[in-house]
Parts: C-alpha cells; structure tokens; sequence
C-alpha cells in the first residue's frame, strides 16, 4: 500500500464509521491505504489505566501525559512522519495535502482535553497541523480531514470518473458551478452553454464561473495566484 496512517487516538472508535463509508471504506477493502488505531491508554501501566493529570500552574481540564504518548510514538516504523493535529499548527492545505501522499507511514497524534504535555514537541520532531482557525475537542475530526485529504492523491483512490483535476483548488481557484437533469427546475434554467456541446465554449464558461466565485468568496486566493490577462478581462468585461 501506499500510506499507511498510524492515528494515535484516546477514541480510536471515533474513526468507526468515517473508515467504514464509500470511497475511504472501498480504499481499504483495496489496500489502496492501510490505517491503524493506536489507543496510548493501551501502554499505561497504572491501576487506573491513566492518560491525563493536572496542568502545573493550575487552570481548568486536564493535559495528556507524555509517557502513553511517547510508547506510542516509539513503536512507530522506522522514517515515520509525525504529525501532532492542534490549532497552533500550519493550518492544512491542498499542497500539504500533497506532500503528506509521498510517505509511507505517517502517525497522527490527536490531542484531547486541553492540549498535550509540551515536551513531546521536543522529544520527538512533530509537524503542526490545524484543520484551521477553530477548536475542535480535539484532534480527531482534524485527522479525519487530513487522512481523507491525502488519499485523494493515492493511486487508486478516486473512480475515472472522480478525477481530482478539476477539483476545487487544483486550479488554484474555487470550483465552478455543476447541473444535472431536469434541464428547467422551478423555473430555473441549466445554462445554455452547457447544452450546447462545444467543449470550448464550455471550459472558457466553467474558468470564467471559477474566477468569479473565487473573486466573490475567497479573493485572499488570487494573490498567490498571478491573474493572467484573460481573467482580468473576465472579470472586467
Ligand atoms: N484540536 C482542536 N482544534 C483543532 C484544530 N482546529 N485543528 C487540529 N487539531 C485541533
């Protein structure tokens, strides 16, 4: 297989359903991928099976303890990727994405509670990932997000009809618009073009519409990417 995800997870339950359901279930079935679920409760030696205590200095919730984390992470394969998922990371993107698809194991440790013991960032070389500029309860939805974003790239992964060229951002712009039957619903037309069958009116049509929901929605998109002197005369024309 291709990548093999190691989600070190106090919930390794969580992730029931998520790897059970369409594309992600058949990938496995495919060993398209492979994941495993390590649960750090499962290298506690204490009576009480512990994974979290106080945070020194006082203040609310509990903080993870290094020494579950650190078998965990020990008992990764050799050249693993750590990842540690928390909202003070970079924030996840299409070409991290990307990059995260070249390994072949990569470890995503999910925190809980109110974060992590922060020596595990100097035990071990971890990469910061945030699923963005929000909290979550912990890491696990980011991972799924993560998991789910690298294996669009893995051979195998998408049918031939899900291709992942004219995806949102694999242009650098936001997707434009899609129709399907009837042709008028509730009074509201598929645009003509679509109908027409000429494939080059059609592609200029679906970059126009792109560059226009880029404009409108996320315009912050178009500074990293050089507008060309067509899409400024879509858009001024
Ligand atoms: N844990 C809590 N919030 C998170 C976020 N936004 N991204 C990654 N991990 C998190």
């Amino acid at each position: 297989t291709s990548v093999h995800f190691h989600i070190i997870t106090l919930f390794p339950e969580y992730f029931d359903s998520p790897l059970s359901c369409g594309l992600m279930g058949k990938a496995l079935e495919k060993d398209v991928l492979e994941v495993s679920r390590i649960n750090p409760r499962e290298f506690t030696r204490d009576r009480h099976r512990t994974v979290d205590d106080r945070p020194y200095g006082g203040g609310p919730g509990m903080v993870m303890l290094l020494d579950p984390l650190v078998q965990a992470l020990n008992a990764m394969p050799p050249g693993c990727r750590k990842v540690l998922l928390t909202p003070k990371g970079k924030p996840l993107d299409q070409s991290l994405a990307a990059s995260l698809a070249k390994e072949n194991d990569l470890a995503l440790v999910c925190g809980r509670y109110e974060g992590i013991d922060a020596r595990l960032e100097e035990l071990f070389d971890l990469d910061l990932v945030s699923a963005g500029d929000f909290v979550l309860n912990g890491g696990e939805a980011a991972a799924l997000c993560l998991m789910e974003s690298v294996a669009r790239f893995l051979p195998g992964f998408l049918g031939k009809q899900e291709s992942a060229g004219e995806e949102s951002f694999s242009s650098g712009l936001l997707e434009y618009p899609h129709y399907t039957r009837p042709e008028e619903y509730a009074g509201l037309k598929v645009p003509e073009v679509l109908l027409s069958g000429d494939h080059g009116r059609i592609a200029a049509w679906r970059w126009q519409k792109a560059l226009e929901n880029t404009f409108r929605q996320r315009p912050e998109l178009l500074t990293t990417r050089p507008l060309t002197s067509n899409d400024l005369d879509f858009l001024h024309g």
